[in-house]
């Protein structure tokens, strides 16, 4: 994985530079239909005039995108006989705009998704609009196919660049705000703990718990420097999801947002805020294969990092900075909705889990997240 972090200025000179480098002449630009109140949005006229390279926009997907809508996306880039592509957005844009550049050489009218992946040199640049997914640094995409979550996988979809433009983030939502920035949070922590933790993913993980922790009151302020920092933090704690993927927090959120229609974020903090002192009591019921041991030893390794003096008060300090932010806990509206929750997860996430977790377990664990 190549990155090349493009630093930002007012004329996005260093893009166009870039994009002209990386012989980019008639860009699929996959975007939010927002994008044009955002500077990037505004100056791809100006780049064209600048460097003579063209932008064919691409908008026509929704959040959670659908198949349908890849489909429409490789159409636009054959038929306006596009290059490379540009994705400025969170989440869903990333999802289409790497669906996009992996299907786009596969023979026209296939059924993509059951193709064999084969990587190609499309170039592909990046501008995340939130600070949270970390979507920009990984190999994953997801896509809704017949109703269905699917998700994509292969290297080849990971930008070539990635532009940090904090401005992006001067009209963020202060909830989303929220929620985006304890999304990377949980990417770093759930990282660090997972079985497929390596030397490196942990160093990721470090870099973006503590650049977090050090700039979460100027973003929150959506003050610039903040803003960066968060983006960087963002991307880096995806650096590190991409080589160990997400744990049982990550697998116990969805159904979350889902039922009572929180962020993914908001969801991912108040599991993980359960999940981690529940782990650091049953640490004994270790699946990382290292051993217990190790697996203490990451927890202490969190604690520094989260400057706290034992892995009880990291837990405790993650919570407090959760409850802090005044997210709020949803109201469950009967049994049945335990049931559901408990059905919901995804054993092959659980599995990235350091601490084997039951039926049971995941029943406790949503009892004490939502408040019961
Ligand atoms: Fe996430």
């Amino acid at each position: 994985m190549n990155q090349i972090v493009i630093p930002s200025d007012a004329e996005y000179k260093a893009l166009g530079e870039y994009l002209a480098h990386s012989n980019m002449r008639r860009i699929l630009v996959v975007c939010g239909k927002s994008c044009d109140r955002l500077r990037i949005g505004q100056n791809l006229d100006d780049l064209t005039a600048r460097i003579g390279s063209e932008f064919v926009r691409f908008s026509d997907f929704a959040p959670n995108p659908d198949y349908s809508s890849v489909v429409k996306g490789i159409d636009v880039f054959r038929t306006e006989g596009c290059d490379s592509i540009l994705a400025i957005g969170g989440g869903s844009a990333m999802d289409t705009a790497k669906c996009i550049k992996l299907y786009a050489t596969m023979p026209p009218g296939s059924d993509y998704i059951h193709e064999k992946i084969v990587p190609n040199a499309i170039p592909f640049v990046a501008v995340p609009t939130t600070a949270g997914t970390g979507s920009e640094a990984t190999r994953y995409a997801v896509v809704y196919y017949n109703g269905e979550k699917q998700s994509v996988t292969d290297y080849s979809c990971i930008p070539s660049a990635v532009l940090f433009d904090p401005t992006v983030l001067d009209s963020l939502p202060e909830y989303h705000r929220k929620s985006t920035m304890m999304d990377a949070f949980c990417h770093a922590v759930e990282s660090s703990w997972s079985v497929n933790s390596t030397d490196e993913s942990r160093e990721y993980s470090r870099t973006a718990i503590r650049l977090i922790l050090e700039n979460r009151e100027s973003y929150l302020n959506n003050e610039p420097s903040g803003n960066r920092r968060m983006l960087e933090a963002a991307n880096i704690a995806g650096k590190a999801i991409n080589i160990t993927q997400t744990t049982a927090g990550h697998a116990m959120c969805y159904k979350l947002t889902g039922l009572y229609k929180i962020a993914h974020g908001h969801a991912a903090a108040l599991c993980v805020a359960a999940l981690w002192p529940y782990m650091l009591s049953h640490r004994d019921d270790c699946a990382d294969v290292r051993g217990v041991d190790h697996l203490s030893g990451v927890f202490a390794d969190l604690a520094e990092c989260m400057g706290a003096q034992t892995p009880e008060a990291a837990a405790a300090k993650f919570k407090s900075i959760v409850d802090g932010l005044g997210l709020g806990i949803p109201s469950v509206r009967g049994d049945a909705e335990y049931v559901l929750l408990k059905k919901s997860v995804n054993p092959v996430r659980l599995k990235n889990n350091p601490v084997r977790l039951d039926g049971d377990a995941i029943d406790t664990l949503y009892h004490q997240i939502l408040g019961e």
